[in-house]
């Protein structure tokens, strides 16, 4: 490439000519859009800290669910709320969940939209933590592993195409496996939070799960920010032990480990532009000082450019349209 036989300004002239050579096309279906049920009938509240963003009894997540798919959004991701916490979290496999009864509701009201259920603990436990608690206070690991995997088959029982459990305890992607297996459901699919960092970005999310630890942080099992090799590790040993799906999360401050990620391993990846992210842009947009739609697109790009193949966002349903 030499000037002035080559000028990069040539292709850049028009907008025809800019798509013609686009080299990344994110499309409507490679976006999934977290959702958040809550117990109870016509419940729509408004999340503070994630503008847009509501709590929705489980026949209105149903509701949403329709929009998401006639806008052709690839998947929604399920959040249940506890209506009671203990620091067992029971209430994480239970079928009346709120979680369960809005997959029901999904699956009866759009059979095809596919389904995929967050797994975790922190919203059901009475501390807060992903995992039940040891004498000394800290996620006791092994002993998580089971009440995670019933978690996940009360998933399945629902209707659940993919269970995605966020908890990142060591082991559980292979407990969750075999537990399905063993429950008749061996075409349920596993989306492990593969690298899933100890992150300020999930701030926002805290407030919409009600899942903030009372006390201490998740420092102890979620990922040091400044770590990819260990990524890898953990990457590695979750499609060893079954994942279907890796992620990488956050996404925007880890484009680097989404695109490693990618390159080592080829299996199909998402990535979470999490709630920081989208509080961040929102807050910045309603000020008047960023352009919410360009960020956000932008923003979106970037991670299918880095190489995701699904990208996690509370923008689904707009990048459905924006990337027609
Ligand atoms: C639960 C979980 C979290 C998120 C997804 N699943 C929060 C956390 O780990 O503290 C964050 C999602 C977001 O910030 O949008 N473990």
């Amino acid at each position: 490439m030499k000037f002035p036989a080559y000028r990069g300004r040539r292709m850049r002239r028009t907008e025809g000519l800019r798509r013609l050579v686009r080299e990344t096309r994110p499309s409507a279906d490679a976006h999934v859009m977290p959702l958040f049920a809550v117990k109870g009938k016509k419940v729509r509240e408004p999340i503070a800290a994630m503008p847009g963003i509501f709590h929705l009894s489980p026949e209105l997540v149903a509701e949403e669910a329709q929009r998401l798919f006639e806008a052709g959004v690839g998947a929604a991701l399920l959040f249940g709320l506890a209506s009671k916490k203990d620091a067992v979290a029971s209430e994480a496999e239970s079928p009346e969940g709120a979680a369960q009864k809005a997959v029901a509701a999904i699956k009866r009201r759009v059979p095809e939209m596919v389904v995929i259920t967050d797994v975790c603990l922190c919203a059901y436990t009475d501390h807060g933590h992903c995992g039940v608690l040891s004498k000394k206070g800290e996620a006791d690991n092994d002993a998580s592993l089971e009440i995670l995997a019933r978690a996940a088959v009360s998933h399945a029982r629902a209707g659940a195409d993919i269970v995605a459990p966020s908890d990142m305890m060591d082991g559980r992607v292979g407990a969750i496996r075999e537990a399905l297996d063993k429950e008749g459901f061996a075409s349920v699919g596993i989306m492990s939070y593969a690298a899933k960092y100890a992150s300020a970005f999930y701030g926002p999310f805290r407030e919409a799960a009600e899942s903030a630890p009372r006390s201490g942080d998740r420092k102890g099992y979620q990922m040091d920010p400044a770590n990819i090799e260990e990524a890898l590790r953990e990457v590695a040993m979750d499609i060893e032990e079954g994942a279907d799906i890796v992620m990488v999360k956050p996404a925007l401050a880890y484009l680097d480990v989404i695109s490693e990620v990618k390159r080592r391993f080829g299996h199909p990846t998402a990535a979470y532009v999490v709630s920081g992210t989208y509080s961040m842009v929102k807050a910045a947009a309603e000020r008047g000082w960023i352009d919410e739609e360009a960020v956000a697109r932008e923003i979106l790009t970037s991670v299918v450019r880095a190489g995701a193949d699904i990208v996690i966002t509370y923008w689904a349903k707009e990048a459905a349209k924006w990337f027609k």
